[in-house]
């Protein structure tokens, strides 16, 4: 096969791979199997963990609070503040659907609450804690200004050495929607061990 065929050859596996909407990137990726698992009280969490999930290939899964916190901010914050303060673990409901033993690689989603973790998400590691043992765990969080604060770091202490935790990344709460490509990037650099 002479450059040019070699050239014609390569642009019309490209094209049928344009196509049929997956790029090779993809194929790699889908090999890992993954679920991502979040709380969210406002819908950025919940954004960002839609997101990481499609890019991902993954099965969604949400933690939900026993007794939901005040719709109103300020008394949202005033209810969460001790339990953040304490690590105190809230109460939550069993997620249906989900078994822990069929997957490599589980993104956790928090919002940041009192500079560390939702303490719905922190009873959820506390009790998953077991079953994640030897597999791979990925923090995404998203704040309001903070950064990460404590909350990567509280996270990786949960699991000690029982898991192989990756890389965590916080993303603004408020620009989330414009964080696609952000989000698409972390999914896939996370996947491929980055
Ligand atoms: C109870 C509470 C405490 C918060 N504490 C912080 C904080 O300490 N640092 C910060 O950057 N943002 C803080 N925020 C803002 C949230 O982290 C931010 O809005 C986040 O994107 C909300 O995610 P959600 O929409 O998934 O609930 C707090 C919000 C609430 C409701």
């Amino acid at each position: 096969m002479n450059r040019r065929e070699f050239a014609k050859c390569i642009g019309a596996v490209a094209g049928v791979a344009a196509i049929h909407g997956f790029s090779f990137a993809n194929e790699g990726e889908k090999k890992m199997k993954c679920a991502v698992v979040y709380f969210s009280w406002s819908g950025n969490t919940r954004f960002a963990a839609e997101t990481i999930s499609k890019k991902a290939g993954a099965d969604l899964f949400e933690i939900k609070a026993e007794t939901p916190y005040n719709s109103n901010y300020g008394k949202c914050c005033d209810e969460a503040q001790p339990e953040c303060y304490g690590k105190t673990l809230r109460q939550i409901k069993p997620i249906e659907g989900l078994d822990l033993a069929k997957y490599d690689l589980v993104f956790v989603g928090s919002p940041n609450w009192w500079g560390t973790m939702a303490p719905p998400v922190r009873t959820w590691v506390t009790q998953n804690k077991g079953a994640l043992t030897g597999k791979s765990v990925c923090l995404f969080q998203t704040h309001g200004g903070g950064g990460m604060q404590r909350v990567g770091k509280e996270f990786a202490e949960i699991f000690g050495d029982t898991a192989k935790v990756l890389s965590p990344k916080a993303f603004s709460g408020s620009s989330i929607k414009s964080s696609v490509a952000a989000l698409e990037a972390f999914a896939s650099e996370r996947i491929s061990g980055k």
